[in-house]
């Protein structure tokens, strides 16, 4: 692991290195993935202002999210079926965030279970992302299983009434390989991810057993068969994330799901500040991700209003290329770019990092 000094490197080896089906499941954006290579690049449009002179000795990049202490302000965000990476999949991954003492977020379509996941890493902090299936007693028991097991919030996915469209898993006819199944599932629920028609297999799946009625007002459902935390995930408008608080969500991460759901939307970075804002007088916790690939994107995500960033891909990236070893290494990267840059930049502890310490490129295009 000790070559790899960046997570574009690592991302680089595990292009390499996967099958053609799961690389093109895990790298794709919808459509025309505008809003893929945005993401990225609109970290690039901030700068930050580094103070001098302000002793930076007693540096820390310790956090607390939800009431719990993690060692950096950087998580794992849910993506499904790990095991395609990494025959250790969810449970290689799960370990790493407990070595690193981070959040490790769980996918409903996980090829391991709730309970393999809270036994492989009892004392990782573990959040259970969570589709709502047509049939609701599935859904109840999802959730129940993983409040029993010891999960600390649920994150609620928002954005997915339906899946994107993307087109290389509409061109590979998207299946999961068949040594593998959705483990948190009996029967057709985990094994059905095989497209039948002309499509990816994994839309067929979901648009046939998620419930796409959803609305605001099942939040308060959710809420009466746990006492889990709740986090919307996949909010972009300020006006939602105000819905998502009073209908009772303790979070909101601001995703665009991968920019996989619909190209064109903006980049989670330009949405952050329109959330922030619009929930600043509740007592809410605001978190990121989308196209996190260092610390200085995951400082400007704080200096804007995050209170923690997750990263999806790039913990896929380590899985494949090392399994924990590769997460952990992944995660060690970005521990060390956040070190270097909280001191650089003069802010030597989280609560540090301001609104002030970054401007948008436009602020010098009059030079
Ligand atoms: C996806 C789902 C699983 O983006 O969240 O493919």
């Amino acid at each position: 692991m000790e070559k790899y000094i960046s997570v574009k490197e690592l991302e680089d080896a595990a292009l390499e290195k996967l099958p053609k089906n799961a690389r093109d499941y895990y790298k794709s954006g919808a459509t025309d993935e505008h809003t893929l290579a945005e993401n990225r690049r609109s970290f690039q449009r901030l700068r930050i202002l580094p103070r001098c002179l302000v002793g930076v000795e007693k540096f820390n990049l310790g956090t607390k999210v939800l009431g719990y202490e993690v060692s950096m302000p950087v998580g794992i965000s849910p993506s499904a079926m790990q095991r395609m990476a990494h025959p250790d999949g969810e449970l290689a991954n799960v370990k790493a965030a407990q070595a690193e003492r981070v959040i490790y977020t769980l996918s409903t379509i996980a090829t391991s279970s709730i309970e393999e996941v809270a036994e492989a890493a009892p004392d990782a902090i573990k959040w259970f992302q969570l589709y709502i299936y047509n049939d609701r007693e599935v859904t109840r028991e999802l959730v129940t299983r993983a409040e029993k097991a010891g999960f600390k919030a649920i994150v609620l996915t928002v954005d997915t009434p339906l899946f994107g469209l993307r087109r290389a898993d509409v061109r590979n006819k998207f299946t999961l390989p068949s040594h593998l199944k959705l483990a948190n599932f009996e029967g057709h629920l985990s094994t059905k991810i095989h497209a039948t028609g002309n499509g990816s297999g994994l839309n067929e799946y979901v648009n046939n057993l998620f419930d796409k009625s959803l609305t605001w007002k099942d939040i308060k459902w959710l809420k009466s068969i746990t006492k889990l935390p709740i986090v919307a995930k996949g909010i972009l408008r300020g006006d939602d994330a105000v819905k998502a608080v009073e209908a009772g969500c303790s979070g909101i991460l601001v995703s665009n799901h991968g920019a996989r759901q619909l190209d064109g939307v903006p980049t989670t970075i330009e949405a952050l500040p329109e959330i922030v804002e619009a929930v600043k007088n509740y007592n809410v916790e605001v978190y990121l991700d989308g196209g996190v690939m260092t610390g200085t994107d995951v400082y400007k995500a704080l200096a804007l209003g995050a209170k923690m960033v997750f990263v999806g891909r790039p913990a896929l990236w380590g899985l494949a290329v090392g399994g924990q070893a590769g997460v952990q290494k992944m995660l060690s990267i970005f521990r060390t770019e956040l070190e270097y840059t909280l001191q650089i930049a003069g802010t030597p502890i989280v609560a540090d990092i301001t609104k002030d310490m970054v401007r948008h490129e436009f602020t010098y295009s009059k030079l």
